[in-house]
């Protein structure tokens, strides 16, 4: 079997699908090899389209259809650019691990089973590229008790920890989410509450653009101590883990709440309220870094957020003297992190090895996680 796999992560942000091209066959210690790397926005319909489609509406099982065939084709397009910047053919990679785009996520709640939903459709990324495509991740865990999330602390495990050493890693996405390695190897990991999602959608309502680049408005406003105390009320925070979240809590309305309980509006600027929603995420992150790794001697941060030097700076204002670092400094750039998670589970899925580590999302025990759909034509050629 091929070691090569595509990677492709379009997350709560909804900026858009990172995918990769991975090899898994490096000698040690590289656990894996980057072969090309693609990002793609979402058009600006369907990026509203999945947005609405995280809360009710009419005819919802008609608009699902429609907005997974359409990310199909998105994915679909991100599979051929990966493999003509390689200069790979199909039959050359082993499988596309696909995550898809989460639009509700209530792992345990009504029947205490729940639900995560990724819009996606799979059968049609197989038909379009022609490879076997593993989709549908969280499901399996979910079933078996499970948060269904994060699923990246494994992978996390397997690229950033060294024996002996306790490791940190920070996923700044929509939402943030840490993982945490012992020494021993123990892991833990849970998601710490808002991040871009909550950051992008202030800015975009108040300035038109889609994020804060570099955090750079951000940085102009002055954080707002009663605005901070009613965001930091939120419940969420002080739930001990397992715990995962999504825009089905923090969303618009969560924050226009807290904004009309702090009389925020009148009293405070745009940037005012910005920076205090980055110092939110930064002092949740902060806190749980502080109360969950206490023997890490740093923290690594990946995804979109450590490009906000903003909201890197403040992490690192609450962490000093110990130093909070870019994943690249330990091998591999913030952005291609969580693609590489879903090629290297879809790998652990063709395997048959567990995806998912019980002591981080609660569910009962190690399972194989994911579906297959074949690339090929039944009965080949
Ligand atoms: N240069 C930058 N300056 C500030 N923020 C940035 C920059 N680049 C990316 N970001 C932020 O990162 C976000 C995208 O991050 P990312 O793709 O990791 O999140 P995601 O899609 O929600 O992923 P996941 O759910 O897998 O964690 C953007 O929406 C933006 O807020
Ligand atoms: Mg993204």
């Amino acid at each position: 079997m091929s070691t090569v796999f595509v990677g492709l992560m379009s997350g709560t942000s909804l900026d858009g699908i990172d995918g990769v091209l991975v090899d898994f066959s490096p000698a040690a210690p590289a656990p894996l090899r980057v072969l090309a790397h693609e990002q793609v926005e979402f058009a600006p319909e369907l990026r509203s389209e999945l947005l609405a489609l995280n809360r009710s509406g009419d005819d919802e099982i008609h608009r699902v259809a429609l907005a997974g065939n359409r990310l199909a084709r998105s994915y679909a397009g991100v599979v051929a650019a990966l493999l003509a910047k390689a200069g790979l053919a199909p039959e050359q990679v082993a499988a596309v691990g696909c995550h898809g785009q989460t639009v509700r996520h209530r792992p345990g709640e009504f029947d205490a089973t729940g639900y995560t939903v990724q819009v996606n459709a799979p059968a049609l990324l197989a038909e379009l590229c022609g490879i076997d495509v593993v989709a549908d991740f969280r499901s399996r865990d979910v079933a078996a008790g499970g948060q269904g999330a994060p699923l990246v602390p494994a992978f996390h495990r397997a690229l950033f920890s060294r024996p002996g050493q306790a490791t940190a890693v920070l996923n700044l996405g929509g939402i943030a989410n840490l993982s945490v390695i012992g020494a021993d190897g123990a892991t833990l990991g849970f998601d710490c509450g808002p991040a871009n999602a909550l950051l992008d959608l202030w800015c975009a309502a108040s300035t038109g653009q889609r994020f804060d680049p570099g955090g750079a408005w951000a940085g102009t406003g002055q954080v707002d101590a009663r605005l901070l105390d009613a965001l930091l009320a939120e419940a969420y925070f002080a739930l001990p883990p397992p715990k995962s979240t999504g825009r089905d809590r923090f969303n618009a309305e969560w924050l226009e709440r807290r904004l009309d309980a702090a009389a925020a509006r009148s009293r405070l600027r745009d940037q005012d309220v910005q920076a205090t929603l980055a110092e939110l995420t930064a002092r949740t992150c902060a806190d749980a870094f502080r109360r969950h790794a206490p023997q890490a001697r740093e923290l690594i941060v990946c995804g979109g957020g450590a490009f906000n030097a903003d909201l890197m700076s403040r992490l690192g204002g609450h962490l000093a003297p110990k130093p909070v670092i870019a994943s690249d400094k330990r091998g591999l750039p913030p952005d291609q992190v969580e693609a590489c998670a879903f090629a290297w589970l879809a790998r652990a899925f063709l395997q048959r090895e567990p995806g998912n580590i019980g002591t981080v999302t609660g569910a009962s025990g190690p399972r194989v996680l994911g579906a297959l759909y074949p690339g090929g034509a039944a009965g080949g050629t």
